[in-house]
């Protein structure tokens, strides 16, 4: 039997995601149509022999009930369980901390998955590696661009025996383009191995505090580098396996992105549409005589109401009750619930948030991501500019103004044209 953790983190983490995180978690953030821990979901769900699924967050008790009441009617083999952290205990600290009920019923491996993160997550054949090679632990890693792999957690792979030799978090110079994607799989013996990396950092930290005492100064307790229960995943844990040769790696050689800016949802929305394309056209919207233009991968919940003259598409999700009239073009972007879009406005390379209203001839305009980095400015005949345009929570835009590469924070109203602003 196998088990799964997802890390969903808490509300003083995805900075980077405001004005997005104001309003809804990050981890329920609708990319693809879906939250983006549907996505991890889902993908385990197709795991042989998966039989549960633990949320570890920071968050309160109550953030996940109804999304997880959700997931138990789709995946009704799979239990579903929310574990909360009295505190920030980092990567590896809940999933040490709640080991007890981690290793109840005896898994073999436990999977864990970062939530910012979008990915084909290949999760049977990480696994089949993972079980052919034996080692402790596989990191999932893909190849990145060699200019931008000091962004990423690095690892050096052997490639004949997938031995991932060293590991190194953000390196200043070059060391490989192999990153770690936040997607691991490890034997259940994992936890012993944790418990040393403890015990090994507490002597550490005692060690510093009597160093410190003897120069008669004090450890900063409020530095959380010095907090003995917080463990850091991919610094404190791989890092040592990879010394022990305990760790494997595993290329994915699908898509993979990371979800850490509000702008980068954009991107990653694309990703998910498009595998949705060729795995659950169902999911998507079809074009009807009848009915608005429909251009490549785009998802319309149904009780969304787009007028028959509009052209949507491609990689656009249209969330629930938004209203687009007549004429209304809307192209690579999110309109998130209840947005009201008035006639031959038109929405480019954008997230539009709840209750927004988008007057007549009114443009909102974001410049697309063509990298795979995590960026969210672009530069635009030679200066930097924002790149995806996001609006907040009601935010209303009044008729033929036009908002280009801007991010607006929520109940804003906007009657003058903008550029690249962040307008708070
Ligand atoms: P950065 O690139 O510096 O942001 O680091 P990273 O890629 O390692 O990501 P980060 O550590 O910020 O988070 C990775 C995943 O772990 C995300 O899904 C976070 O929500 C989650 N996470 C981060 N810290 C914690 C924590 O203390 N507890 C829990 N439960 N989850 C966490």
């Amino acid at each position: 039997m196998n088990k799964a953790v997802i890390l969903v983190g808490g509300p003083s983490r995805a900075t980077r995601f405001r004005p997005l995180s104001m309003h809804l978690p990050q981890p329920l953030f609708p990319v693809g149509g879906k939250p983006i821990i549907w996505h991890q979901i889902k993908a385990l769900s197709a795991v042989k022999d998966l039989r549960e699924i633990i949320l570890i967050g920071f968050f309160e008790d109550y953030v996940f009930r109804s999304f997880l009441e959700k997931c138990q009617e789709e995946f009704p083999e799979i239990t579903f369980k929310y574990l909360r952290e009295y505190s920030q205990l980092g990567t590896a600290g809940g999933f040490f901390h709640f080991r007890d009920q981690i290793l109840r019923g005896g898994p073999k491996n436990i999977f864990m998955l970062y939530t910012d993160i979008c990915c084909s997550f290949p999760l049977n054949e990480l696994l089949a590696q993972h079980e052919r090679h034996g080692r402790l632990g596989t990191i999932m890693v893909t190849k990145v661009d060699r200019s931008s792999a000091r962004l990423y957690g690095c690892v050096v792979v052997d490639n004949e025996t997938k031995l991932a030799a060293h590991y190194v978090e953000k390196p200043e110079t070059y060391v490989s383009d192999m990153a770690s994607t936040g997607v691991f799989v490890f034997h259940q013996d994992i936890f012993r191995f944790m418990a040393q990396v403890m015990e090994q950092r507490a002597n550490e930290f005692d060690q510093q505090r009597a160093n410190e005492s003897a120069y008669g100064r004090s450890v900063d307790e409020a530095d959380e580098s010095h907090d003995v229960n917080r463990l850091r995943l991919e610094q404190d844990v791989l890092r040592r396996m990879a010394a022990d040769k305990k760790l494997s790696a595993y290329l994915c050689k699908g898509f993979w992105r990371q979800i850490k800016s509000a702008a980068s949802a954009v991107p990653a929305n694309g990703l998910y549409l498009q595998k949705a394309l060729g795995e659950n056209r169902s999911f998507l919207a079809e074009a009807k005589q009848d009915g608005p233009e429909i251009v490549g991968a785009v998802y319309i919940h149904p009780s969304a109401q787009i007028h028959p003259t509009a052209r949507i598409g491609p990689n656009v999700s249209i969330h629930a009750r938004v209203v687009i009239g007549p004429g209304v073009r809307v192209d690579d972007s999110i309109i998130l619930d209840n947005v009201h879009i008035k006639d031959n406005a038109a929405v480019l390379h954008s997230i539009v948030g709840w209750d927004s209203r988008i007057g007549m001839w009114g443009r909102v305009e974001g410049s697309p991501i063509t990298s795979s980095d995590d960026i969210d400015e672009v530069t635009h005949a030679g200066v930097k500019v924002n790149s995806i345009c996001i609006l907040g929570e009601d935010v209303q835009v009044k008729d033929e103004v036009f908002i280009r590469n801007s991010i607006v924070l929520p109940h804003k109203d906007l009657a003058s044209n903008k550029h690249n602003e962040i307008i708070m």
